[in-house]
């Protein structure tokens, strides 16, 4: 591919492309500034590249996603979650022994130090599991102060992965009052995570193995996905070398957001109020396409997906499947059908390609599940944190990555002088 040339006020200037494995096409402007005084402006970042990078690759067009070359539908018909969460963030599929030592270090990491418990303590019963996980996940850098130590990097990769769902499901049995379950080592990370949840002392628990697939399955859906704004998060807030704990958890507080992995939660909340409307579907559809309603139809659209995203499709079936093994009866599925029916029949939804995301269905699963709703995006945030954290690696390796410090178009007042309070 060669250079690509901007004519700027009569003046060309040649600037050069890069070009990905996928044939993706990029132009290298960093330099432009610097010649023309011009930067370009993408508010959203719609059309901007932050980086290049070999995790990830989606194709919104096809609606194709594959980590590390891996099409989603093989990994999530056969492959565990901490095999993906090894694929991630090291690069390859884990042989036998790799992988067994990865699951033990998920184990042998798990319980949190027993001083946290008392964080736990100071918040309210009604706090919000995503504040108290991203809360957690800052706290974590002060009983593991060397984190930004590059020999600690791969403990610390453990102890975050296998701590979240700890603190997770510890979030859960606060919010309900019952005492805190700890982990054990003979569990698998999805067993233990369920057990955490699920157990209370007085009983015995079994973890139901349909449940422990459904949750192993969403937690590989939800794994990585390129530059999405909590990634973006993640990178920007490394990009200044700050330790991985604490990058990790601005990008919690980005994904909690309701138009990003925060949408989950709504989702349900919507298809409720749906329904407690008489199931009036287009009633809704017109709602949405009307822009000074401010009402959105939630787990629809997509910033990269202009086709069905892939993960939506997966779970669209899988809902069927784990609702029928688990004997639940949800009317939601049926809701949810009903509307997504109506609204890609609606021109205005077929011309903007507004599809299912990944959030229209996987609220269905997790409450089915026994997930409560409040938990849906702390979820999502589970299956998130290996690609957070290989996104953060890959850039703190790059020898090329600067801190992130995007330009602007000032647009305020022009230089005037300080009036005294007196004379205003
Ligand atoms: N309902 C109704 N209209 C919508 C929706 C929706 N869910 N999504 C997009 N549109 C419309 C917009 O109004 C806009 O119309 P216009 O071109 O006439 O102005 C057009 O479709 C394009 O939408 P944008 O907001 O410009 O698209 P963008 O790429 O910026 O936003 C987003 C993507 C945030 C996901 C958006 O589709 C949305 O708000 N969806 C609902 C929230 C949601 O489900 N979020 C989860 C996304 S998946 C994830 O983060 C894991």
């Amino acid at each position: 591919m060669g250079n690509a040339k901007i004519l700027l006020d009569e003046k060309e200037y040649e600037l050069p492309t890069v070009v990905g494995s996928e044939d993706e096409v990029g132009i290298d402007i960093s330099k432009f500034r610097a010649q023309s005084r011009a930067i370009t402006l993408d508010s959203g970042y719609g059309n901007t590249g932050s980086c290049q990078s070999a995790i990830t690759f989606i194709n919104g067009e096809k609606g194709i996603l594959r980590y590390r070359g891996y099409p989603i539908e093989q990994l999530a018909k056969q492959a565990s979650f901490s095999e993906v969460c090894y694929l991630l963030i090291y690069g390859e599929l884990p042989g036998g022994q790799q992988l067994e030592e990865f699951n033990r270090g998920l184990t042998y990491h798990s319980m949190l130090h027993e001083d946290m418990k008392k964080l736990f303590e100071g918040y309210p019963p009604t706090a919000h599991p995503m504040a108290i996980l991203s809360s957690m996940v800052t706290s974590l850098a002060t009983y593991y102060p060397h984190a930004h130590l590059e020999d600690r990097l791969d403990v610390n990769i453990m102890r975050l992965i296998a701590k979240a769902p700890t603190i997770a499901a510890l979030s859960y049995k606060k919010a309900i009052g019952q005492p805190f379950i700890y982990p054990r080592n003979d569990m698998s990370y999805t067993e233990n995570f369920l057990h955490m949840m699920f157990a209370v002392p007085a009983e015995p628990y079994t973890v139901n193995p349909v449940v422990e697939r459904a949750l192993n399955l969403l937690l590989i859906l939800h794994a990585d996905h390129e530059q999405n704004c909590s990634t973006s998060t993640v990178r920007m807030v490394g990009s200044s070398h700050a330790n991985l704990y604490v990058s990790i958890a601005a990008g919690i507080s980005a994904l909690w957001g309701p138009l990003h992995g925060g949408a989950n939660q709504k989702v349900i909340e919507m298809l409720k109020m749906i329904h407690a409307d008489g199931d009036n579907y287009q009633k809704y559809v017109d709602k949405a396409k009307d822009k000074s309603s401010g009402f959105r139809l939630m787990g629809f659209g997509h910033r990269v997906y202009k086709n069905f995203d892939p993960r939506a499709r997966i779970l669209k079936e899988a809902a069927d499947a784990v609702l029928d093994q688990l004997g639940v009866d949800e009317p939601l599925l049926e809701i949810a059908r009903n509307l997504e029916k109506v609204a890609l029949e609606d021109e205005f939804f077929i011309e903007r390609r507004l599809y299912p995301n990944v959030d229209f269905y996987s609220g269905i699963i997790y409450s089915a599940m026994g997930i409560p709703t409040k938990m849906f995006t702390v979820m999502f945030a589970l299956g998130r944190l290996p690609g957070w954290i290989s996104q953060w690696k890959e850039m703190r390796e790059d020898p090329k990555t600067k801190i992130n410090r995007p330009r602007q178009i000032y647009t305020g007042a022009t230089e005037r002088a300080y009036v005294s309070i007196d004379d205003r």
